[in-house]
């Protein structure tokens, strides 16, 4: 393999937590950091050891030694527009999710990546989860048989309602049901889904926010197996970006049932009281160890690029999520079931 250059665009919670994964491969020989907060990129800059930082992203693209760019930038409206220039500048992306907001976009950063022979992956960090990598891997070794059915329910707490709310109007479906429509076309494949019926439900994000507390997504596919998942960003705060899920998965010969919740770890202070630590979905960092599956991820993009590797999470298994989630949004708002494709 060989050692690579890495740029990365927008070190918020995200994106630090990719520079520090970054910053700490063998196979990361720069680390290039871009951030319009100022005091922030410094901080990062600083406990990263970053070659170069900067505000302007467009210093990233114009160095040819940069060979790489994770695109961990808010709003989501910035996705497609610096994943497009990261392209026509001949940088491979790991760019988060939504891959974008428009279909035609998601189809255009396909186009170029095929056109530049670059490697585009979005980051559906479950798949890098070994309860959800073990749920796929009982359905492609046959251990449980032909799918039937699924269903996953998660919240999370409002701290990141807020945080999503706060910057750009994008649904549970868009924002945190992505992931597991993600992960369950996965493990459903080759089938494809056919129609999509969504329900939202109103509670504390419509007053500051206009949006739905949950919102229930129900997909059908090809071949008549069925899929639900429910996405609420409403739980009381608590640990700060708490995640609960749970996962059925029913086939023909078995089922894996996967408690996702996180009520493992508890941590009782005089100051906070209970709260459920090491319970978000990216994960984090315990001292020399990373807690979660953001890590794994961010090593297996930098290895895809470094010895030429196949993504796991290709640009049209994410286009495929994102129209289904669009089409749970207009479920939802006509009331009435969708038929994919869309138009
Ligand atoms: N894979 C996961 O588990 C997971 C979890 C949470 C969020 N996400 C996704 O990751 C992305 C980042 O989320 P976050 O929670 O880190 O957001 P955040 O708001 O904490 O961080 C985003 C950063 O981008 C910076 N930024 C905005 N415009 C910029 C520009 N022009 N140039 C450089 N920096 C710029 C902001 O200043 C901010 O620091 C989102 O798209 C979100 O959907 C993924």
């Amino acid at each position: 393999m060989k050692p690579i250059e890495m740029g990365i665009v927008g070190v918020g919670w995200i994106g630090e937590i990719r520079a520090k994964v970054c910053a700490g491969h063998p196979l990361i020989k720069g680390l290039h950091l871009c951030e319009i907060d100022k005091a922030r990129l410094e901080r990062v800059a600083k406990e990263t050891g970053a070659r170069t930082a900067t505000t302007d992203y467009r210093e990233l693209l114009a160095r040819s030694d940069i060979d790489a760019i994770i695109v961990s930038t808010t709003p989501e409206t910035t996705h497609y527009p610096f994943t497009r220039d990261c392209l026509m500048a001949g940088k491979h992306v790991l760019l988060e999710k939504p891959i974008g907001l428009e279909l035609k976009h998601a189809d255009e950063l396909m186009q170029l990546a095929r056109a530049h022979r670059l490697k585009l992956t979005i980051g559906y960090t479950q798949r890098f989860n070994p309860r959800y990598a073990y749920v796929k891997q009982c359905v492609v070794d046959g251990t449980i048989g032909q799918p039937v059915t699924a269903l996953v329910s998660r919240n999370v707490s409002r701290s990141i309602g807020n945080k999503i709310g706060g910057r750009v109007h994008l649904s549970p479906a868009v924002m945190e049901a992505t992931h597991d429509i993600d992960f369950i076309l996965w493990c459903m494949q080759p089938r494809k889904p056919i129609r999509v019926y969504s329900q939202n439900a109103y509670g504390v994000m419509k007053k500051e926010h206009g949006l739905p507390d949950t919102q229930w997504i129900m997909v059908t596919m090809d071949d008549g197996t069925a899929f639900t998942i429910g996405a609420g960003w409403a739980l009381p705060p608590g640990y700060p970006h708490f995640s609960s899920a749970t996962i059925e998965f029913i086939a023909t010969e078995g089922a894996v049932l996967v408690d996702d919740s996180h009520r493992d770890v508890i941590l009782n202070t005089m100051k906070n009281r209970m709260v459920l630590p090491l319970s978000t979905m990216p994960g984090e960092q315990v001292g020399h160890v990373y807690q979660g599956p953001m890590a794994a991820e961010t090593i297996h993009f930098i290895e895809a690029v470094a010895g030429d590797r196949p993504v796991l999470v290709t640009p049209e298994e994410a286009r495929l999520v994102m129209e289904v989630t669009l089409a749970a949004d207009l479920s939802a708002e006509r009331n009435a079931p969708v038929s994919l494709p869309l138009d």
